[in-house]
């Protein structure tokens, strides 16, 4: 099931979402669905704000980004097999220095700034048969982990921007909150 992606300006995205309880939710199904929700909309992470729903679990699949570069040394070996379910997760550490990206969201269309953040995450979560892990990623791995893990505690990647750059986007920001953007996916708009 496609669920339709929740627009920039809507509060659920600004909340801290709650932990999971083991046997509250079919959580397979549940990242079935994220991931066919994200594949749709060819994002490579989504959490589960960005479907209305205030609860900390996110998916990711970096694998294409590695499909789609041109070159062999454009490949990141952090993405190689790079596709998994966060649920509860806690970033325990972040570690190295901080590079810079232009990153994108699906909730925040048409946008893309460079943020900055620490090169290493170290995260403690379970999978979708309730086991647990504590795992360290680097690189574009990283990357996608820690903007998914902003969004469950309701931080945007927008948050990071300098303030000149908040400023210069307010306007595209607030076309998006009421609808006036292009996008080939399905969303629900706040207004
Ligand atoms: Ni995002």
């Amino acid at each position: 099931m496609i669920y339709p992606i929740v627009a920039y300006g809507d509060p659920v995205l600004r909340k801290e979402a709650r932990d999971i309880e083991k046997g509250e939710i079919d959580v397979k199904k549940l990242a079935e669905d994220m991931f066919e929700t994200m594949y749709a909309a060819s994002g490579v992470g989504l959490a589960g704000p960005q479907i209305g729903l205030n609860l900390r679990i996110f998916v990711v699949d970096g694998t294409p980004i590695n499909e789609n570069a041109e070159d062999e040394e454009d490949k990141d070996p952090s993405l190689e097999g790079f596709k998994k379910v966060f649920i509860n997760a806690e970033i325990l550490e972040e570690d190295g220095e901080e590079w810079g990206y232009e990153e994108g969201c699906l909730s925040i269309p048409g946008i893309r700034e460079d943020v900055y953040r620490p090169e290493f995450v170290t995260i403690r979560y379970f999978d979708t048969d309730w086991k647990e892990y504590t795992e360290t990623y680097e690189g574009m791995a990283a990357r996608i982990i820690q903007h998914e893990y902003d969004h469950i505690d309701g931080i945007l990647f927008t948050d990071h921007l300098p303030m000149i750059k908040k400023q210069l986007l307010k306007k595209k920001l607030s076309n998006i909150t009421k609808g006036d953007v292009d996008v080939d996916y399905r969303m629900k708009f706040p207004k």
